[in-house]
C-alpha cells in the first residue's frame, strides 16, 4: 500500500516586516540579511494569531470538499504551545469540526511536524481507510536586536496524510540521527528562544551529512536519484550550506539542477521567514508551486532538523496530477495581500502581550482578516472564533 501526502495547506498572518528596513534600523548592511542570511521579509503575527489559529487556518483549505468522518488522527507539531497541559490540537479539532479524531500536540523543536507525519504514516498503514491531519504551526521569536531577529517569522502548514495520496507517496526508507545537544531551546519562563546560532548551524550540517550518508548506505541511491532536495529552512541560506556539502557527488548538470530547485524551494520562506515546525514543508510547498521542471515519478528528498536535536532524511515520489493538489494562486494572493509594518508597529506588536493575571482582554481584530482568530482571553482561557 502506498501512503503519503494528499494535500497541503498554508497560512501566514497578513502583516510583515521588510528586512531591508530592519537592517537599516539595526545599522546592518542590508546585503547581510538578503544575501548573507537569505531573507527578504518576515511575517509578524498579530495578537489574534497564535499556533492554534494559524494551524486551523492552514487546514481550512485542504478540508474543503473533504469528508471529516474518516479523519481520525489530528496532530499539531509546535514549539509555540499555548498551554502546558491542554493540546492546541484540541482547539483546532473544534474549530475544524473533527470530533472523531485522536488528537494531540507533539514537541521536538522544528522536527515536530515530521514526528507527526511519520506517526500519521504508521497510523494510515494500520488503518488504510482513515486519514490523518498533521499541522506544523509556529511563531519564531528570538527577540529585538538579537542576531536571530532577522530569522523570525510566523505561519503554519497543514498536511492531509492518506493511502493512495494524490500529491506524494512517502517511501519507507528513512534515516534518523538524534543527539542531546544544546543548540536552541526555550525554557518555560521565556517567551523568546535561546540559540547558539553558529553552533546550531554547524550541528544542522553535521546531522544532514550523517543522515545522508546513512541513507545512501542503506538504499544504494545517490544524488543522481533525486530531482530536488528540500530542507528545513530556519533561514534560506541554511539549507544551501548543507546542500553544498554533497553537491560534488553529482555531475555539473545535476548540481545546477539541484541548486535551481533549491532556489525555488526558498521563495516562500524568503517572504515568510522561519516557521519552525512548518519550515521544511513550506520549502517543499514552495518547490512544488514554483518549479516548472518537476513531473510525476520524480523523487524528492526532505531533510528535517529539530534542534536539541533530531533529524530525519526521507523521500517521496510525486504522483500523477500532483499539480492539481496545489493552490499557487491562492498562496500568491495570501502573500500579496499582506500589509507592511513600520519599525514602530513591529516593535510595539512584538512587545504587546496578552494579560497573564486572568483579567479579561479583547483583541483589536480590525486589521486581521483571517477566518479563524483569537478574540481575547477571559478567566485565563483563550477565546477562539470562526468568522
Ligand atoms: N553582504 C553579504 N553577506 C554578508 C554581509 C554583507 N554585507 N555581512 C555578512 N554576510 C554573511 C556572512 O558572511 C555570513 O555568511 P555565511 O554564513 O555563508 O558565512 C552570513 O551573512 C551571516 O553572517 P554572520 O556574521 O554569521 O551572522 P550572525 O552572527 O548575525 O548570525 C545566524 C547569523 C543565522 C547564526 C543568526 O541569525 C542566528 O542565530 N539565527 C538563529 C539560529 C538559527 O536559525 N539556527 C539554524 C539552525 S536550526
Amino acid at each position: 500500500m502506498q501512503i503519503g501526502i494528499d494535500k497541503l495547506g498554508l497560512f501566514t498572518p497578513n502583516t510583515y516586516l521588510d528586512l531591508v528596513m530592519l537592517a537599516n534600523a539595526r545599522g546592518v548592511d542590508p546585503d547581510k540579511f538578503t544575501i548573507g542570511i537569505g531573507q527578504d521579509q518576515m511575517a509578524i503575527a498579530p495578537l489574534s494569531q497564535d499556533s492554534v489559529t494559524m494551524g486551523a487556518n492552514a487546514a481550512l483549505d485542504l478540508l474543503e470538499g473533504e469528508s471529516r468522518d474518516n479523519i481520525s488522527l489530528l496532530i499539531l507539531g509546535t514549539e509555540s504551545g499555548i498551554d502546558q497541559s491542554k493540546a492546541g490540537a484540541i482547539y483546532i479539532q473544534r474549530l475544524l469540526g473533527l470530533s472523531n479524531a485522536r488528537t494531540f500536540e507533539i514537541k521536538e523543536a522544528c522536527y515536530g511536524a515530521t514526528a507527526g507525519l511519520m506517526t500519521a504514516y504508521d497510523y494510515v498503514a494500520a488503518h488504510p481507510d482513515q486519514k490523518a491531519l498533521v499541522i506544523g504551526s509556529d511563531i519564531a521569536r528570538y527577540g529585538l536586536e538579537t542576531p536571530g531577529e532577522v530569522t523570525q517569522g510566523a505561519g503554519a502548514v497543514a498536511m492531509l496524510v492518506s493511502a493512495q495520496p494524490r500529491l506524494m507517496v512517502l517511501e519507507p526508507e528513512t534515516s534518523i540521527h538524534s543527539a542531546d545537544i544544546q543548540d536552541f531551546w526555550r525554557p518555560n519562563y521565556s517567551k523568546e528562544a535561546f540559540a547558539r546560532g553558529k553552533y546550531s548551524t554547524e550541528q544542522y550540517i553535521e546531522f544532514f551529512q550523517k543522515t545522508w550518508a546513512d541513507y545512501r548506505a542503506k538504499t544504494g541511491r545517490t544524488i543522481a536519484d533525486f530531482k530536488a532536495l528540500a530542507f528545513h529552512l530556519p533561514y534560506t541560506k541554511m539549507g544551501l550550506k548543507a546542500l553544498r556539502t554533497i553537491l560534488d557527488e553529482g555531475s555539473e548538470t545535476q548540481q545546477a539542477q539541484l541548486l535551481e530547485r533549491y532556489a525555488e524551494s526558498t521563495l516562500y520562506s524568503r517572504q515568510i521567514g522561519n516557521i519552525y515546525t512548518g519550515a521544511l514543508y513550506l520549502g517543499f510547498l514552495s518547490l512544488l508551486e514554483h518549479s516548472t521542471n518537476l513531473e510525476a515519478g520524480d523523487r524528492i528528498g526532505l531533510f528535517s532538523y529539530g534542534s536539541g536535536a533530531v533529524s530525519e532524511f526521507f523521500t517521496g515520489i510525486l504522483q500523477p496530477g500532483f499539480e492539481k493538489q496545489l493552490a499557487k494562486q491562492k498562496h500568491a494572493d495570501l502573500l500579496a495581500n499582506r500589509r507592511q509594518l513600520t519599525m514602530v508597529e513591529y516593535e510595539t506588536q512584538f512587545q504587546t502581550e496578552l494579560p497573564e493575571d486572568g483579567s479579561e482582554y479583547e483583541i483589536d481584530l480590525t486589521m486581521d482578516n483571517a477566518p479563524i482568530i483569537l478574540k481575547g482571553v477571559k478567566d485565563h482561557e483563550r477565546i477562539y472564533m470562526t468568522r
